[in-house]
This record gives C-alpha cells, sequence and structure tokens, in this order.
C-alpha cells in the first residue's frame, strides 16, 4: 500500500464515518414519553406544540436522555439545550431549559441550568383531556374572594355545584367598598391535580358566561394551589388562582393574583328519600326508551338522562395537523352531553297520599343550571308512574311548590323497564262504529269505482273492522283487519288506570311471524286512552222500548310518547277508530271471531306438533 492509497483509504474513512454519523443524527438518538405525544398549549407561545416520540416543536430532537433531563438538538441553529422536564400529570408538563449551546455533553449543559430558571407549564390540549372531578367537595359554597384591592366577602359569591362533578359555578358578587371586586359568572374545568410536598396543585379552564367559544386558551388555563382547612367546625377551602395561563407567581393557597375562601353552605338539602313505591325499581323509562331516570345514593338523588338532545359526532382528532388542532370541539361537546343530562336530589315531601301520589321539592342540576322544582309522583299500576315536574327553577325551595298547579302541566309516563302481562280493561267485543265504516263503503261503492271495488271487496290495508280485549284469556287486545291477508294487529297489556272518566293502558305490539310464532317487541310501548260511553239518547230508534240507547260506544286513541292528556280519544293521536260494543267475551254475536279462533288453535297445535316432529 503507498502512501497515496493509505490516505485515500483514511480520507475515505472520514468521509464514510462522518456520513454515518449524520444518518444517525436524522435518526433520533433517544425517545420522549410514548404518552407526550401530541399538541400541548403553554403560555406565550403562539399555537401549540407538537411533541411526538423523537421531537419537541421549537425545542429540538431527543439527543440524550438521562432521567428526566433530556439534551435536545436544535437543526436549524445546530445548537444543543438541556430540558429537565417532569409530568406532574398525564396532561401537564411542567420544564426548565438551558439555552442553546455549542456541543458538550449532557451533564455539563444541564448543570447550567440555575435554581432560580423559570419553570415553564405545558397542557395537553390534543388528544383532549378528559376532565376529572374538582377537589372541592359538596358544593354548594358560599365564598369571599380577593383581587388584591380587598376582601370582597359581603355580600357573599356562591359557587354551584354541575351535573357533572369536574365542573363548578363560581357566581361573584361585587362590593360597594371594594374596587376590583364585580358580580360576574365563571365556570371551572378542572383538568388535573397534583401534589409537590404538602403543597396541592390544579389546572383548571376557566370561562366566562356564555362567551365560552370567543376566549383564547390564554385566558381559559388557570392554575390553582388549594387546601383543605376547617373554621369553626366547618370545612374550607383556601384557594389562590394564578393571573395567567402558567403556575408561575402561586406560592400558597392564601398568595395569588385571585384568592377565594370557600365554605360548604349549612343550609344542605335535608336529603329526604324518595319513597320507596318509587324506588322499589331503581330504574324507570319513558315510552320512548328516550328518558331514563334512575335513582342514586341512597335514593335521595334521582338523575334524568335524555337521549333526545342529539349528540355531535366526534370529530376525529388529528393532533399532527394543526387545521384541527386549532378546533376547541372537546369542550362544546362536553357541553352538548350535560345538557342532557339533570340530577335532582329530594329536598322536602310536602304531601303524600296512600303510597300512590307524592308532591316533593327537589333541588335540579342540569348542566351547571340549578335551581328548586316542584315535583308530583303519581302511582297508576305496579310498573307504571307517572310525573309532573314544574317548568323552571327557583331560587328558593319554598317558592318552588307555591304556584304549582297540576291541571296546567304535562305528564311524562314511566315505566319498568320489565313489564308483565296485565287484564286489559273493557273486555269484550267491538266493531268498527257502523256509520263511519259505511259511509266509507258508500264512497267506495259509487258508480265510477263499481269495477274496481268488484276487484278488491272491502280490503283496504290500515282499516280496521273489528277489535277483541282480552279474549280467549289472554292478556291481549286484537285489532282485525278488513283484509283478510293482513294479519291481526295485537298488543298485550301491562297495566291501566282510569281518570275523569279515560281508561289509560299502557300497551306493547305483539308482532307475529309467519311460522306463527309470537314475540312482544318490547322496544315499543304505547299508550292507549279509551272512552267507553253509552250512545246519545238521540240515536234512539223511534218505537224502541226506549230503555236501550244502542250498544255502548268505544273510542280509542294510540299515543306513543307519554300518556297525553290533550288527546281526545276517536280524535287525536297517531291512531284514533271508534267501536260500537258486540257484548262480552262469550256472548260472541259475531261468527268471525270463532273463525279466527279455531285456525289459531289449529296453528298453535301444528306448529306444537311440527317442532315434536322436527326434533
Ligand atoms: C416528529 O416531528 C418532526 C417535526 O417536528 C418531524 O420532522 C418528524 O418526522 C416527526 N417524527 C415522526 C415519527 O412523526
Ligand atoms: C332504595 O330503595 C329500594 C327500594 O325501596 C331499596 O331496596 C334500596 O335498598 C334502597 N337503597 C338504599 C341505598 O337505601
Ligand atoms: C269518533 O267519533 C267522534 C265523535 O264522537 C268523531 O269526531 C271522530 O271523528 C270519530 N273518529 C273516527 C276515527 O271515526
Amino acid at each position: 500500500m503507498s502512501a497515496g492509497t493509505s490516505l485515500k483509504f483514511v480520507v475515505w474513512t472520514f468521509i464514510v464515518c462522518f456520513l454515518a454519523s449524520s444518518v444517525s443524527l436524522t435518526k433520533a438518538r433517544c425517545q420522549f414519553k410514548q404518552n407526550w405525544q401530541g399538541r400541548w398549549f403553554q403560555s406565550g407561545i403562539q399555537g401549540l406544540i407538537l411533541i411526538n416520540n423523537t421531537h419537541i416543536e421549537s425545542k429540538g430532537e431527543c439527543y440524550e436522555e438521562q432521567g428526566d433531563k433530556y439534551l435536545v438538538y436544535d437543526k436549524s441553529e445546530d445548537c444543543y439545550r438541556c430540558l429537565v422536564l417532569h409530568e406532574k400529570h398525564s396532561s401537564v408538563l411542567q420544564y426548565k431549559e438551558t439555552y442553546c449551546e455549542t456541543k458538550d455533553s449532557l451533564a455539563e449543559i444541564c448543570s447550567r441550568i440555575v435554581g432560580d430558571a423559570a419553570l415553564y407549564s405545558m397542557f395537553r390540549k390534543y388528544p383532549e383531556v378528559k376532565p376529572l372531578d374538582c377537589p372541592f367537595k359538596s358544593a354548594p359554597f358560599t365564598f369571599g374572594y380577593n383581587r388584591g384591592t380587598g376582601d370582597c366577602s359581603n355580600p357573599p359569591s356562591r359557587a354551584e355545584s354541575c351535573t357533572d362533578d369536574s365542573r363548578l359555578v363560581l357566581k361573584y358578587q361585587a362590593c360597594p367598598d371594594v374596587p376590583s371586586s364585580e358580580s360576574n359568572v365563571e365556570e371551572l374545568i378542572c383538568l388535573a391535580t397534583w401534589k409537590e410536598g404538602s403543597t396541592k396543585y390544579l389546572i383548571g379552564k376557566i370561562s366566562q358566561g356564555n362567551r365560552r367559544s370567543l376566549t383564547s386558551d390564554e385566558d381559559q388555563y388557570r392554575c390553582f394551589i388549594y387546601q383543605k382547612g376547617k373554621e369553626d367546625g366547618k370545612i374550607v377551602y383556601s384557594i389562590a388562582q394564578s393571573g395567567d395561563a402558567t403556575c408561575s407567581g402561586l406560592q400558597s393557597p392564601t398568595e395569588g393574583s385571585r384568592t377565594m375562601k370557600l365554605t360548604i353552605v349549612d343550609d344542605q338539602h335535608k336529603r329526604c328519600r324518595f319513597p320507596e313505591w318509587i324506588t322499589t325499581h331503581h330504574t324507570w323509562v319513558s315510552l320512548d326508551h328516550h328518558k331514563t331516570f334512575k335513582f342514586a345514593q341512597k335514593n335521595a338523588t334521582l338523575k334524568i338522562l335524555d337521549d333526545e338532545t342529539t349528540r355531535p359526532i366526534r370529530i376525529h382528532q388529528n393532533f399532527a395537523q394543526p387545521q384541527f388542532a386549532f378546533q376547541d370541539l372537546g369542550f362544546e361537546s362536553e357541553d352538548q352531553k350535560q345538557n342532557s343530562e339533570m340530577r335532582l336530589v329530594c329536598h322536602g315531601i310536602l304531601q303524600q297520599l296512600d303510597n300512590k301520589q307524592v308532591q316533593i321539592v327537589a333541588h335540579v342540576t342540569a348542566g351547571c343550571d340549578s335551581g328548586y322544582v316542584c315535583m308530583m309522583f303519581y302511582k297508576r299500576d305496579s310498573n307504571i308512574m307517572e310525573i309532573q315536574q314544574s317548568n323552571r327553577y327557583y331560587e328558593n325551595a319554598d317558592e318552588a311548590c307555591a304556584t304549582f298547579d297540576p291541571s296546567e302541566i304535562a305528564y311524562t309516563t314511566l315505566v319498568a323497564p320489565t313489564l308483565h302481562s296485565k287484564k286489559c280493561p273493557h273486555l269484550g267485543r267491538y266493531s268498527i262504529q257502523l256509520n263511519a265504516f259505511m259511509e266509507k263503503r258508500k264512497r267506495r261503492e259509487q258508480p265510477g269505482d263499481l269495477k274496481l271495488g268488484n276487484a278488491e271487496p272491502d280490503c283496504i290495508s290500515n282499516e280496521y273492522e273489528g277489535l277483541s280485549v282480552g279474549c280467549s284469556g289472554s292478556h291481549e287486545m286484537e285489532f282485525k283487519s278488513t283484509c283478510p291477508s293482513q294479519s291481526t294487529n295485537s298488543y298485550a297489556c301491562h297495566g291501566s288506570w282510569e281518570e275523569d272518566g279515560l281508561t289509560y293502558v299502557i300497551t306493547t305490539p305483539i308482532v307475529t311471524t309467519r311460522r306463527s310464532t309470537i314475540h312482544q317487541d318490547n322496544t315499543l310501548r304505547y299508550c292507549f286512552i279509551f272512552q267507553l260511553s253509552n250512545q246519545p239518547q238521540e240515536d234512539v230508534i223511534e218505537g224502541g222500548l226506549g230503555k236501550s240507547a244502542g250498544p255502548p260506544i268505544l273510542k280509542m286513541s294510540k299515543v306513543g310518547e307519554s300518556c297525553h292528556r290533550y288527546v281526545k280519544p276517536g280524535v287525536g293521536g297517531s291512531w284514533a277508530l271508534n267501536f260500537t260494543s258486540n257484548g262480552a267475551c262469550d256472548q260472541s254475536t259475531s261468527d268471525n271471531a270463532s273463525s279466527i279462533l279455531i285456525p289459531a288453535i289449529m296453528l298453535i297445535v301444528l306448529s306444537i306438533a311440527a317442532t315434536v316432529f322436527l326434533r
């Protein structure tokens, strides 16, 4: 080997080594924690900071790691800086850093972080942070506050709970003698808590009334130090709030840009219990299944969920794409969910009647709205009840029932999740009221329609000619169609009650499939409203005995949502029919009934036989 080639070899080795090292530079040498990945907000920095497994945006690429110390390489400036990163909570990172310097060891660069170096806080925005229960238990509170210009505790401000325990509504009062005090409503959403020594920290988002969507992260993120204590035997929370979206400048629960002292309110709900005849079913549902009523916490709390409020579609958050990151969808969607949930606490039982009817004052929390309402509960049958609730919230419990008028308030009909068949009211056989039926037939038999009429005798789908209630020993109502081909439309009865001359029946449709297997469709429940009345005297045919005014008339309507009182039987509802009575089941005046019955029995026998043979 000549000196020349040997030199060439050295140069080549050097080039290869250089290339290799530069390749390894682009391939990161260390990684940040998996759960740090996302977009983070930091006060004073435009936009959000992206952290992926190798990079922290604006800081650089992970170069070397030792415990909580990271040496990061900033490619654009070709320099190195040390970051000391602490994860305070899965959504809070705090760090101190050095200037970006020429390459040196991690230990050397990191040693240049001085004790009083600025501490920065980053709050994770994406992936979305799930709020957590606020650490201040048992709202409502009264509180006084200080914004650096004196205590404002008279009149006292109030903090109210929300349905969601991760929220608190702060209703600030103005004090005439304190310059910086003003009356204002703020909502706090608790996002993260941690402890350092004996100091407890909370990160929350503050929003002002309904201007939520207009305020920036800079205005919303706040850091708190809080402490639970006792004063005069009452639980007291001392809270200091930061003046900006950092945790700097907070030292103790009594020093901060704003301090508050929350005291648990004495006049807690007396926490009566909802009567046993109501809580015997822990869950009640509305007929259309949209509302669910659930009793909790020793039967003193009732939770009402209403899924009719349409939930927003969750938009997939691609946190690596800035255009998505700036849409603050997370909290708006949380809000809408909260609006469909109500929490009621029994505050006082006013009057109770025979375990059948009760008037209750309840404290309601719906989203972050709260107040007192008057409620009536009516037991209608063992698995059926109805409730009424005043339309607005009252500040004082005493006002809630003062002007309550049951005759002016709608009923919500509720049933237990499982229903059993029960005897139907108005047993017997009925046929469609003749005058109406014949009028239609006459119309059909007009000359022009004659040919058509012959081709399709008397058959119009969705038209009924007969009804039998509870005949053949079943707890069912069978509506007989005018079309022989169409199967009968049957409903199982689950309980009924009478009110003001009307009968209300809760039913479920019975689905008969071709193989004559019968099952109840429990997802559908209806309220049938009946009115049975004798025919008016005018209808008596002259020369009749004067005793009989013709067979009784049964008017009925079917309603889907609740047993609405405004529905007039035979007129309103999703389905209205008028029948005349043919008498009791056994005194069958119509041969049709028995001719239906026999094939039905035959079919059952045959199907039993078939199943036996098929085995
Ligand atoms: C991490 O982000 C940096 C830019 O900040 C980018 O160059 C790099 O490709 C990203 N890495 C991954 C694995 O996505
Ligand atoms: C709530 O009421 C139901 C029925 O009355 C009863 O079985 C249950 O034990 C009660 N729960 C509590 C916690 O008191
Ligand atoms: C039932 O009778 C009432 C009168 O009593 C009438 O107004 C209503 O239209 C009738 N309904 C039907 C479906 O025929």
